[in-house]
């Protein structure tokens, strides 16, 4: 188990790149699967999730290849298997993704239950809801998944999600794309992500329309074929790092982002009283002095993202004032990282799903443990603020998503190592 020590106190000052979006990744990768050909993804980050992935896809008889930092090129022809690993797919939660894909291009697919990150209960009724309208026969015992063609066979329909779901959204997509017929999914997510896997998908000769709006018409395709795409930049590793200068203080250039993507964190930070300068595919972010209190309410994009509840929540515990932090999407997300906070110094009232934050001058550096991706990355902000060292322990978790994170902050200034316990 390793673990971050990080002495706070400097300003960040530089500039950072940002990296391919890890949703947008482990989305693309099982996608492949549909591609009976060669693709080549560009901009793929370097995480451990990703890499779960890609062993995944090659104990299936996937070729995979990383060609150089960032570019992986896959070869989905030969797949031999449509029950992958169970121990690896127990390691993360995107893997679910594998039941779409298997069940659109082999017609069966036996996947375990997935793992990642637990800060809530997170149902996949929704998935399985949309592969029964498409004609699978779906059994669930405790541990599996088991997918098939009914008696009618797989064919497009219409779905209407009951609740907007990334993971269903994603998961309908795949399993929609080489079946005969239309597919519409109503009450889709809108994740820049989304857009990102469709437009991946139409290179590869899919036919997805609507990407990005609530309502995405997939219609089926025999095949597809090999191609290249480069994955979006990542909309959460961008704002975790303008948090950071925001609750740090000092001036940034985040280079690689898509601004557009980027205003309902933006938004805020400005008006918590951060300066920002948006440019073509860079964001400026200057502090001025102690931040404002706000408030502010998590919804699916283009609302504010829970994926960045808790880095907000660390600049709300050092603004002028009281805040107050609603979460929509996993009302149990809070518990990942508050009482860490509480115990570097913040005072933060958690009632039910709302957040009242009471902003304080210092946070104090102690030892504290990321119990998630997000709650890790919120401690590491904290700590980079707080006086004295704080030691994030169980930073596995930060290493699913963020790509060179200890490069980037110590390239900013920051003062951040890493050990092995
Ligand atoms: N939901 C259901 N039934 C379903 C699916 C979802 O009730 O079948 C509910 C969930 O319980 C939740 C809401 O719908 O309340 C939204 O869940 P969603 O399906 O959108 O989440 P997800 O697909 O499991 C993805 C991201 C998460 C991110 C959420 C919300 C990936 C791999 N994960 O999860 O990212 O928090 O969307 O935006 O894309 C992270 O990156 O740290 C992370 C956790």
């Amino acid at each position: 188990m390793a673990k971050y020590e990080i002495i706070g106190g400097t300003p960040l000052s530089g500039e950072v790149t940002i990296s391919g979006a890890k949703n947008a990744a482990v989305a693309i990768l099982p996608a492949a699967l549909l591609v009976a050909g060669k693709c080549r993804v560009e901009n793929v980050p370097d995480i451990s999730d990703v890499r779960i992935l890609l062993d995944i896809l090659q104990d299936m008889g996937a070729q995979v290849e990383w060609e150089a930092p960032g570019v992986v090129r896959l070869d989905c022809t030969q797949i031999t298997k449509t029950t992958p690993n169970p121990v690896l797919v127990r390691k993360m939660r995107a893997s679910y993704y594998l039941m779409g894909a298997l069940l659109s291009r082999f017609g069966e697919a036996n996947v375990a239950l997935p793992g990642g990150c637990n800060f809530a209960s997170r149902p996949i009724d929704q998935h399985i809801k949309g592969f029964r309208a498409l004609g699978a026969d779906v059994e669930e015992t405790e541990d599996y998944v088991n997918l098939a063609a009914g008696e009618d066979g797989l064919c497009g329909s219409r779905i209407s999600l009951d609740v907007v779901s990334v993971g269903a959204t994603v998961n309908i997509i795949m399993a929609a794309t080489l079946l005969p017929g239309q597919t519409v999914i109503e009450n889709a997510a809108k994740e820049p992500h989304i857009v990102d896997l469709a437009n991946f998908l139409n290179t590869m000769g899919a036919r997805i329309s609507g990407a990005g709006t609530d309502t995405v018409k997939i219609r089926g395709v025999e095949r597809l074929h090999g191609g290249s795409y480069a994955i979006i930049p990542d909309q959460i590793e961008a704002g975790t790092y303008l948090a950071a200068v925001a609750a740090a203080g000092g001036n940034v250039l985040v280079k690689n982002v898509i601004p557009k993507h980027m205003e309902c964190i933006t938004s805020k930070l400005q008006e918590m009283g951060a300066k920002v300068i948006n440019y073509d595919d860079c964001i400026r972010i200057r502090s001025e002095g102690r931040l404002r209190n706000t408030t502010v309410k998590t919804r699916p994009y283009p609302g504010f993202p829970t994926d960045m509840q808790a880095q907000i929540c660390v600049c709300m515990a050092l603004a002028d004032g009281v805040s107050r932090l609603t979460e929509n999407v996993y009302e149990t997300r809070f518990f990942g990282y508050c009482t860490e906070l509480q115990d570097m110094g913040a005072e933060i009232l958690v009632n039910g799903k709302t957040a009242i934050v009471t902003g304080t001058e210092k946070l104090h550096g102690t030892e504290v443990c990321a119990h998630d991706l997000r709650a890790g990355a919120a401690l590491i902000i904290a700590g980079l603020v707080a006086e004295g060292k704080t030691t994030v322990r169980n930073v596995h978790f930060v290493e699913r998503g963020y790509e060179n994170i200890i490069e980037k902050f110590t390239a900013l200034g920051a003062r951040i190592t890493r050990t092995d316990d």
